[in-house]
């Protein structure tokens, strides 16, 4: 640790104010114009900060801080209401001892180690509104405004299917009158994809996130434009009624609203123990993104309302509930250059060079910018503040600019006319997405085909990733795929960070990628449209690469699953010279590329034994008889010895046969062979 020097009062001060304007403005951003430029959870952190700094220091408080008031998202421009009861907010916990420490802290207040049960319920994203019923009717809709008056949206939120005019929409349930129901208005993400896409194409970039355009959608003073934009209202709470006429426990309140006609989340649980719980939420982070709406976290809460009320509000949090948060995924940040890359079949791809930032855990300084369409359609420039995502296993992308942000300096960014590695003109169809290097020996794209091809979907070259084949490529060791086969442990020996056994791991990686099956092969030559499920159909009809490479585009029309598309480019792939010279080299070099023998025809039959093959056999290729007989622990080897225990020989045969004649040795036919193995 580096020794800090305590920071003066003066100095508290100054930050204390600094970071209360900037929360103001991202307030006043984020509420009043819709228009955020910072994410959630840079503004949280940004609160965070504040609140601790003042909890230390009580006398930096100010009494317009922003900790000291429920957020507030009031528009100047709407109708004002009060709200009944104060919509409050929850307090946070990252981790499992910070929800251990919510519940011992309730413990403490009960003074008493009663058995609790707790809800869990998803945290929406999204904007909260109070939905009024009076004797069944909708009369009311508000937003949550700074949790004691809201905005008047009610023409609005009338607009939104999943929010009921009437409750019970059927049946007997009669519910208490006036009842208050509270909820979260979202707009679900494939709804999002489709409205962003259709707003895209007519020249609207502003659309995001879900979130903020569901806050926008609902402030509209027109409800013919909210009614355009896809909202949907999960229901997440009711206010007590004075008459006691509402349920007692949260299970019960999402039952009846369900009856009543509303939408809860998905995935709502109810628990007894807090280990369960914890295991619980703490899996459920996984399986976020398989939500149709997006959430932030967790809402875990006190099932029993007697309870829940007792323990009382501290601030503006009530105890009884807690939000556990997951960490975020989306954040902003400056773009500062864009560079661009090449793929194996010569695609360019604009990446997002930016100012690192922390997000999902990580430090990242580069996210994709997929291609130059997208980046004309969603107008990313040079120096905007954007959004990044990474979500999962994704690799981080740009969401999307911060228009508001725009300083006025930012640079519009367009495809290069020439490849940046080889300098060869860049080809574009009009209509199509991508550019491509019209060079087929960039030396990029070479090195991209080399490194797709030993990668674990290919042939799976252990130990063989993109350094070192970029090192081999720079000492001319290999020049294609094939090279690699020919490689020595001598040269090997030359090249830096090559030692012995990293050498003899390798030549052995070498040698099993030699017998991969034919479906590996096919799908490590990166042919477009061959992925796992086309090459296994492709070797179910075609098990030798010979009779892949005769096929016609009608031949391969006749395998279910495969059409004119990945038909075309099978056999386009094979009719190009460069890539026959590919399959020639490869096999010199000793690549077997027959189809994987079935397990059921394995055996050790022909240990010890030593085949030669010759001639034309009338059901196999020579390709597979050899993995035959080496599927059954036989041996092929190319010519005829004393040591050779039997020639298999088809038609056209030469001077094999003559040679185990006068060797004495035993001629066999495609049956006899076959008779050898149970
Ligand atoms: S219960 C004291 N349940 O999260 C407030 N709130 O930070 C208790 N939210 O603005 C609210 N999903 O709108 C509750 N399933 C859920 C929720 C939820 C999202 C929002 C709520 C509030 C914020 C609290």
């Amino acid at each position: 640790m580096t020794d800090q020097p305590t920071p003066t009062m003066d100095a508290l001060r100054h930050r204390a104010e600094d970071l209360r304007a900037q929360l103001r403005d991202h307030s006043h951003r984020y509420y009043v114009l819709g228009t955020p430029i910072i994410s959630d959870a840079e503004f949280d952190a940004l609160f965070d900060e504040l609140d601790a700094l003042e909890k230390a220091y009580p006398e930096l408080i100010t009494p317009d801080s922003p900790t000291q008031r429920v957020g507030s998202d009031l528009d100047e421009r709407l109708p004002k209401i009060t709200h009944p009861a104060p919509m409050l907010s929850l307090g946070k916990a990252y981790t499992a001892d910070e929800i251990r420490a919510w519940r011992a802290r309730i413990d403490k207040l009960l003074d008493t180690s009663a058995r609790l049960a707790y809800v869990v319920e998803p945290k929406f994203d999204g904007l909260t509104v109070a939905l009024t019923y009076t004797a069944g009717q909708l009369t009311l809709g508000a937003t949550r405004g700074d949790g004691y008056t809201g905005d008047d949206v009610t023409a609005n939120v009338r607009t939104i299917r999943s929010v009921p005019v009437k409750i019970p929409p059927s049946g007997q349930v009669v519910p208490p009158s006036p009842l208050v129901v509270r909820g979260e208005v979202v707009i679900h993400k494939d709804d999002f994809k489709a409205f962003q896409e259709s707003m895209r194409a007519q020249g609207e970039t502003r659309f995001i996130n879900p979130r903020n355009t569901a806050s926008g959608a609902l402030k509209q003073l027109d409800p013919a434009i909210t009614a355009a934009r896809p909202l949907t209202f999960y229901a997440f709470g009711i206010v007590d009624a004075p008459d006691g006429t509402t349920p007692r426990t949260q299970w019960e309140t999402l039952t009846l609203l369900r009856a009543l006609g509303f939408r809860v989340g998905e995935d709502i649980r109810r628990f007894d123990h807090l280990d369960a719980l914890i295991a619980y939420v703490e899996a459920f982070e996984g399986q976020r993104h398989s939500l149709p709406y997006e959430i932030d976290g967790l809402v875990i809460k006190i099932d029993d309302f007697a309870t829940y009320n007792a323990l009382g509000v501290v601030g503006k949090n009530p105890r009884g509930a807690v939000a556990y948060k997951f960490p975020p995924e989306v954040v902003t940040t400056r773009l500062i250059s864009v560079s661009v890359s090449v793929g194996r079949t010569g695609v360019l791809t604009p990446n997002a060079e930016l100012e690192p930032v922390f997000v999902s855990g990580a430090t990242i300084r580069q996210a994709t910018l997929n291609n130059f369409e997208d980046v004309a359609r969603k107008d990313v420039r040079l120096g905007d503040r954007v959004q990044i995502k990474r979500a999962g296993e994704v690799i981080p992308f740009v969401i999307g600019p911060l228009v508001e942000a725009r300083s006025g300096a930012e640079m519009p960014i367009t495809p290069p006319t020439v490849c940046p590695f080889c300098q060869s003109p860049v080809a574009h169809t009009e209509g199509e997405v991508a550019y491509y290097c019209s060079n087929p020996r960039c030396p990029e794209r070479v090195a991209r085909e080399i490194e797709y091809f030993a990668s674990k979907g290919g042939l799976d070259i252990e130990g063989l990733a993109e350094k070192g084949i970029r090192q081999l490529l720079e000492k001319g060791l290999i020049q294609d795929e094939a090279d690699l086969f020919r490689l020595t442990p001598e040269q090997l020996a030359e090249l830096e960070g090559y030692a012995d056994l990293k050498i003899q791991n390798l030549m052995t990686s070498l040698a099993a990628a030699k017998t991969r099956p034919l479906e590996s092969v096919l799908m490590a030559l990166g042919i477009s449209g061959v992925g796992t499920t086309v090459a296994k159909l492709l070797v179910k009809h075609f098990p030798s690469l010979d009779a892949l490479m005769t096929a016609t585009t009608d031949d391969l029309q006749t395998i279910g699953g495969i059409g004119p598309s990945i038909a075309g480019g099978v056999v386009a792939w094979f009719q190009d010279a460069e890539h026959r010279d590919k399959i020639a080299r490869l096999r010199e070099a000793g690549v077997t590329m027959t189809a994987n023998t079935p397990a059921a025809m394995r055996s050790e039959a022909l240990t010890g034994l030593t085949f030669v093959l010759t001639g034309t056999l009338p059901t196999m290729t020579r390709d597979e008889a050899q993995a035959l007989i080496e599927a059954n622990g036989g041996k092929v080897s190319g010519s005829v010895s004393k040591k050779t225990s039997y020639v298999v020989a088809g038609e056209n045969v030469g001077s094999k046969r003559e040679k185990a004649e006068a060797l004495g040795i035993t001629i066999l036919d495609e049956a006899g062979l076959k008779a050898l193995i149970p």
